[in-house]
């Protein structure tokens, strides 16, 4: 959407009663889940996309998947054998189900699906005629889901903070990579999972993946903002990499570079890890 209206900075995040009254319609909201309206403002344009992350537990969304995919998900999800791959589809769907819902608007999160691509990718089937692109990621338990007009590319990954993750990621940084990722006022593993999360959401929006060397994503600087760090790219000058926390997971949302994007950190963190059971 371009315009001036598009262009407001009125906050809009949506969930919960909120949702209800903003599309009038009645999406299952399952715990810990936070959908954010998030206005995209270029130098001569404005866009919006719908930011869709949540924390809720496999046991939730397994019991309320029939109210959310579509029969061909469905039977995707039941030749999955694995549980750990159950739990990350239904995560990583219900979040990308949301935001697409959000952004179509369609609200029935059954009557649209989400199919891989030959690269893996995925794309958004839907009788309307409509752009709406979707990035999807989780891991453990935390999933999230970017729905984004296509004029406007974006992506989103999420890693969960693990020491024992860290010599794999060190091992795949350049010396001045690493250096940028401790100069960050957060812990080294910290600083070093953000980073990776840049790298990967920018090899998610170019559609390679990790099918690529990991060295071509390289950063070149990083800036740090009140709740988030905005990174550059050495060879993807025309990008730029978000990364903020989400309790002990670290998200990357990527853009063009000039773009300025609402996010409010505090309202995701408050919803997504609400300490309280499902
Ligand atoms: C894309 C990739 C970096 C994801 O990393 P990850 O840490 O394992 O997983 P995440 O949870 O962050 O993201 C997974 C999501 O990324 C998306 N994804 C997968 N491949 C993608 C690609 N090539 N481009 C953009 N997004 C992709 C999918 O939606 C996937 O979720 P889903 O399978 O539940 O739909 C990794 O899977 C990869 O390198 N894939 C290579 C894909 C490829 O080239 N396949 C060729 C055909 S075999």
């Amino acid at each position: 959407m371009t315009g001036p209206e598009a262009c407001s900075t009125e906050k809009k995040w949506i969930i919960g009663e909120l949702a209800l009254m903003e599309t009038n319609v009645a999406r299952p909201l399952l715990p810990r889940t936070y959908i954010e309206r998030l206005h995209l403002r270029r130098p001569d344009s404005c866009f919006e996309a719908y930011l869709c992350i949540s924390g809720h537990s496999f046991a939730v969304s397994r019991a309320r998947r029939t109210d959310f995919l579509h029969s061909r998900e469905l039977f995707y999800y039941d030749s999955l054998s694995f549980e750990r791959r159950q739990k990350s589809f239904l995560l990583g769907r219900y979040c990308a189900k949301q935001a697409i819902s959000a952004f179509l608007p369609e609200p029935d999160m059954r009557r649209f699906s989400i199919h891989h691509g030959v690269l893996s990718q995925p794309i958004v089937r839907h009788s309307a005629s409509s752009n709406v692109q979707i990035g999807i990621s989780h891991c453990d338990d935390c999933g999230g889901a970017i729905a984004y007009p296509e004029e406007l590319p974006m992506a989103i990954d999420l890693e969960r903070i693990d020491d024992d993750r860290m010599h794999v990621i060190q091992s795949q940084c350049t010396p001045e990579e690493l250096a940028l990722s401790l100069s960050l006022p957060v812990p080294a593993a910290t600083g070093l999972t953000l980073l990776w999360t840049a790298k990967e959401s920018l090899s998610k929006e170019l559609r390679c993946g990790l099918m690529s060397p990991f060295q071509i994503f390289e950063v070149k600087d990083v800036e740090p903002q009140p709740d988030s760090f905005i990174w550059t790219f050495r060879r993807f000058a025309q990008y730029q990499a978000t990364s903020f926390l989400i309790g002990n997971t670290a998200c990357s949302i990527i853009t063009p570079r000039k773009t300025e994007m609402t996010l409010d950190t505090g309202e995701i963190n408050k919803v997504v890890c609400d300490p309280y059971p499902d």
